[in-house]
């Protein structure tokens, strides 16, 4: 499944212009912002896929999923607003960092962590998840498109340890058969969170 459609929040409400030049930089500053946290309809420099997030119970259902507890590590790769990593260490116990394309993304990660108490084990960082060592992780986090699945699989499989839990919202690794999926209800339809286990090399 490719981002977009479905996928995609709805679009902001359109900000007023013929105002003055002051007034109409500070909408400007707004739209902005409020594109880079949800509403956007074009990608924003450097994202490859939109922001979306994940509802709230699918995140529960997806660190259950991959088992995710004290001893682990969990990185989302295109943290969005945080939530995951949030996730994952308040009510997980786990240790974790996000990393998003966005800064003003990545802002507010940082405060929502700070919000929850757990910015000591929530960490957030703006980066190409191309460009992301992987090798710390045990379990990574994914809710992007088919082709950045894709992309992403043999970095995944070259950097991650053996043993270690992928979990995806809604799409899948192509060619790379999920070892479970589940199918959480989200607004009365039901959508596949896809598990893979790294195998031994
Ligand atoms: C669909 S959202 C998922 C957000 C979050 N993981 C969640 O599940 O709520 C995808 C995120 O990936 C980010 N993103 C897109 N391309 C990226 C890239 N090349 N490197 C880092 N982040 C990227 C976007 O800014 C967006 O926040």
């Amino acid at each position: 499944m490719k981002m977009g459609g479905s996928g995609r929040p709805p679009s902001p409400p359109r900000a007023a212009h013929g105002v003055n030049p002051r007034a109409a930089r500070v909408i400007g500053a707004i739209s902005a912002l409020a594109a880079a946290l949800g509403g956007c309809s074009t990608l924003l420099p450097g994202q490859d896929v939109r922001y979306s997030p994940t509802p709230h119970h699918v995140v529960a259902a997806m660190l259950q999923l991959a088992g995710v507890g004290p001893d682990d590590v969990v990185y989302d790769l295109g943290s969005g607003d945080g939530r995951v990593i949030v996730s994952a260490a308040r009510d997980f116990g786990a240790r974790g960092i996000g990393y998003d394309i966005v800064p003003e993304l990545v802002a507010e990660s940082v405060r929502s962590a700070e919000t929850a108490g757990v910015s000591a084990r929530a960490r957030f960082a703006h980066g190409n998840i191309f460009e992301v060592d992987m090798s710390p992780a045990t379990v990574v986090t994914l809710y992007l498109s088919e082709e950045l699945n894709e992309r992403l699989r043999p970095k995944l499989l070259r950097e991650l340890r053996p043993g270690a839990r992928i979990v995806s919202y809604r799409v899948d690794m192509g060619a790379w058969r999920p070892d479970r999926t589940i199918s959480v209800d989200v607004d009365g339809r039901p959508r596949s969170v896809y598990l893979w286990i790294v195998p031994r090399r």
